[in-house]
């Protein structure tokens, strides 16, 4: 099979900050049968290539050079199930939402609080999406994947081989570059195992009016809360937060709170402690600062917005003042999420 491969394509519809940058070489990976001529093309042999789901974690500073690939693969098929649980897989261009809603309204539970998040299924175990106390490796039994370096022959991940932790996997590190996501095979229960703890998720519900929530409502509030605090890509270009929350050691962290003690820190394992980097970056007076169209969303101070000419590098710019304010002030280093190219 062929695969159409175009040169000189504009990249704005494909990224959700909106850059209006191109790609040198742009195509359309639909079916797995097309891999083989992609993987022989002179572009994709040349490179550099850049594998694209829903472009909703990536800050594009300028004009790709190589190829960019969106991965438009598709198809949600149960594969197995028993009395407990569903083993379901789904494509790596699904959409992330759409996929959790399909499998809430199938009796598939465990993904609610995941609900809204922007992007593509292949995208979920590459960064570990989380968001109100999940995290994704939480569901994910195995992920399938494409070898880049073998003609695309196909291998599968278990959980383990993943290498999961905090908005990290394999897939950011020895298998960058190398392994393609194709679909990812998801554990769900049948029955409900609510996770209403984490935030305003209770309250929101108790808003709500609902009494005996079910997952489609914790589904519904998760959304209600994103909604209210992070800002559409659609109307407004972000890629959700521009930093990760920062990890310390226990000692530093201890004597940040010494002078922070409202700074919200979570437990992170062996001497360490997560903060958050909102709350750094809020309270160092940056909520809401705007330089021209690059700004600090006024409603959750992690995310950086596109009020719509922003160039990447007017992006890159305000993302170093909140990196330079914020380790002045605490002596903390922010790191961004989203890759930058
Ligand atoms: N906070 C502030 N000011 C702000 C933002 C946050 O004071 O402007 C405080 C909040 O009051 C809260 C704490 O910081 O006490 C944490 O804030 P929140 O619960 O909103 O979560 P977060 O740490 O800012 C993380 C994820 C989000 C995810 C939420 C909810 C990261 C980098 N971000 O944000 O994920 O939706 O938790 O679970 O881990 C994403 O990765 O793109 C993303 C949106």
């Amino acid at each position: 099979m062929t695969i159409a491969i175009q040169s000189d394509i504009p990249l704005k519809p494909y990224n959700t900050f909106g850059m209006a940058v191109t790609a040198r070489h742009f195509c359309e990976l639909r079916t797995l049968a097309q891999l083989p001529a992609l993987l022989q093309s002179e572009a994709f042999r040349t490179g550099p290539v850049l594998w694209l789901g829903g472009g909703s974690n990536l800050l594009l500073t300028r004009d790709y050079p190589g190829l960019v690939v969106k991965v438009s693969l598709s198809g949600v098929h149960l594969l197995a199930e028993d009395a407990d649980s569903v083993l379901v897989e789904a494509a790596a261009g699904e959409n992330w939402h759409d996929f959790v809603r399909y499998s809430l309204t199938q009796g598939w539970f465990g993904l609610e609080n995941l609900s809204l998040i922007p992007g593509t299924v292949g995208a979920c175990p590459v960064q570990n999406i989380g968001a109100y106390g999940v995290e994704v490796k939480d569901l994910i039994d195995s992920v399938v994947c494409a070898r880049l370096d073998a003609d695309g022959e196909a291998l599968t991940l278990g959980n383990a081989d993943c290498r999961f932790a905090y908005r990290d996997s394999v897939f950011k590190h020895e298998a960058a570059g190398k392994l393609l996501v194709t679909a990812v095979r998801f554990r769900l229960g049948r029955r409900p195992h609510l996770k209403t703890a984490y935030g305003d998720i209770a309250g929101q519900l108790e808003k709500m009016g609902v009494n005996e929530p079910g997952p489609l409502d914790v589904s519904e509030a998760v959304i209600a809360i994103r909604r209210s605090k992070l800002p559409d890509p659609a109307q407004l270009g972000n890629a959700g937060s521009f930093f990760k929350n920062p990890i310390i050691d226990a000692d530093q962290a201890e004597r940040l709170l010494a002078r922070f003690p409202a700074l919200p820190h979570y437990p992170a394992g062996e001497g360490r402690v997560k903060l958050a980097a909102g709350w750094l970056i809020d309270q160092a007076g940056l909520k809401g600062y705007r330089d021209g169209d690059a700004a600090v969303h006024d409603r959750q101070a992690l995310v950086l917005v596109n009020h719509g000419s922003a160039s990447g590098d007017d992006m890159r710019r305000l993302a170093e003042k909140v990196i330079a304010t914020v380790r002045e002030r605490y002596g903390v280093e922010l790191e961004p999420e989203p890759l930058v190219l």
